[in-house]
C-alpha cells in the first residue's frame, strides 16, 4: 500500500467509525483497526520494505492517531445517547418506590413500654443467662429438687447442672448475691419450657421480672405500684386485684389480675366474661431465698413479681394466638 491509499484508508475508516452504531460496534472496528492483530500492524510490517520510510512512518501514524481519537470520540457520543435515552424512558409522573419502613416487633415494644413504666418508677434494668444454672433458676429460690414445683416449669436440661431458664426470677438471687439492698430491678429476657406449642404456649417465650428489697416494703408496696403500672400500661380505667396463690419463693403469694381494658370490667371475649384479665404472679418475697443470698430475713423485706410479655402483647394488640409472633410474617407484624 502506498501512501495515498493509506490517506485513503484512514478517511474510509474514520467515516466507517463515526457511523459505528453501538458500543459493541464501536469495540469491533476498535478491533479490527488497531487492535494487536488489527490493520494498523499489518502496515507496519510494511514500513521496512517502502521506498520513503519517512514519509511513510507519517502516514501510519496520521491513521494511528486520527482512528485512536475517532475511536475515543465516538464512544463518548455513544456513551452520552444511550444516557439520554434512558433518560427520557423515565415517566417522571410515576410515584416513587419506598424502601419498607421497620417498626420493633410487638415483643420487643412491650419490652420497651414496660421497662420504661417501671424505670420512671426508680427500678434499673437486670440482665441474666438464658443458659442457667439448676442452682439460680430452682433451688436459691426455695425449689429443692423434690419440689412439686419443678414439675410445671420442666425445661430442656444441658450436662453440668445447666438448663434453660424457666423463669426471669432466676435473676433475682443472682443480682441480689452481687447488690447490696435495696435493690429495686426488672429483669425481661427469654425464657424455655418443655411446653407443646398451642395457641397459648409456646417453649420459647419472654417474661419480665421485678423485684424490690429494701427496710419496711409491704404488701401495700406492691399492689401500689402495680396499680400504678396497671394504669400506666392499659389505660387510666384499669385496676388491679389480688388472689392467693402459690410460689416457692414468695409469701404470701399472690396472682394479680387487671379489670378487663377492653369492656371496663363489664364481661367481652377478651376476658371470657369475667371482668378480670390474669397478668402476673406476685408476692413478699421468701425470708429462704433471702437467706441464700446472704440478706438478713429480719433486717429487710422486699416484693417481687413475673408476667408474660407475649400475654401483654396478645392483650393490648388483640392477637389471639402466641404462634403469630414467631411466624416472622411481616405483613402481619406490620399492623401493630
Ligand atoms: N416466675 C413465676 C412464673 O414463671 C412468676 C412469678 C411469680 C414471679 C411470683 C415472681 C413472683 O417474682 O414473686 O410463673
Amino acid at each position: 500500500m502506498d501512501i495515498p491509499e493509506i490517506d485513503k484508508l484512514t478517511e474510509s475508516t474514520l467515516a466507517e467509525i463515526q457511523a459505528a452504531a453501538d458500543l459493541a460496534a464501536l469495540e469491533a472496528l476498535r478491533i479490527k483497526t488497531i487492535g494487536r492483530n488489527g490493520m494498523l500492524p499489518e502496515l507496519m510490517a510494511n514500513l521496512k520494505s517502502a521506498p520513503d520510510k519517512k514519509a511513510m512512518g507519517l502516514a501510519l501514524n496520521r491513521f494511528k492517531t486520527s482512528v485512536t481519537q475517532a475511536l475515543a470520540d465516538r464512544k463518548t457520543a455513544l456513551a452520552a445517547a444511550a444516557e439520554s435515552k434512558a433518560v427520557a424512558a423515565v415517566d417522571w409522573s410515576l410515584p416513587g418506590a419506598f424502601p419498607r419502613r421497620g417498626k420493633l416487633h410487638p415483643v420487643t415494644q412491650l419490652i420497651d413500654r414496660t421497662t420504661a413504666i417501671f424505670r420512671r418508677m426508680g427500678f434499673t434494668v437486670a440482665d441474666g443467662p438464658d443458659v442457667e444454672t439448676e442452682y439460680y433458676n430452682f433451688d436459691a429460690l426455695n425449689t429443692p429438687a423434690d419440689h412439686v414445683s419443678r414439675d410445671t416449669q420442666d425445661t430442656f436440661y444441658l450436662p453440668g447442672g445447666r438448663l434453660l431458664r424457666t423463669q426471669t426470677s432466676a435473676v433475682q438471687a443472682r443480682y441480689m448475691e452481687a447488690h447490696k439492698p435495696p435493690v429495686r430491678i426488672v429483669c425481661p429476657g427469654r425464657c424455655y419450657r418443655r411446653d407443646t406449642t398451642d395457641a397459648t404456649h409456646s417453649a420459647n417465650f419472654h417474661q419480665i421480672e421485678g423485684l424490690y428489697v429494701d427496710e419496711h416494703v409491704s404488701l401495700a408496696d406492691l399492689k401500689g405500684d402495680i396499680d400504678h403500672f396497671a394504669r400506666e400500661l392499659m389505660g387510666a380505667h384499669v385496676k388491679s386485684r389480688f388472689r392467693t396463690h402459690f410460689f416457692p419463693f414468695t409469701e404470701p403469694s399472690v396472682e394479680v389480675d387487671f379489670s378487663c381494658h377492653m369492656c371496663h370490667g363489664k364481661g367481652c371475649r377478651v376476658c371470657k366474661n369475667s371482668g378480670w384479665i390474669e397478668i402476673m404472679g406476685a408476692g413478699m418475697v421468701d425470708p429462704n431465698v433471702f437467706k441464700s443470698v446472704g440478706y438478713d430475713p429480719d433486717a429487710v423485706t422486699g416484693y417481687a413479681f413475673g408476667m408474660g410479655i407475649e400475654r401483654l402483647a396478645m392483650l393490648l394488640f388483640g392477637i389471639d394466638d402466641i404462634r403469630r409472633l414467631y411466624e416472622n410474617d411481616v405483613r402481619y407484624l406490620d399492623q401493630f
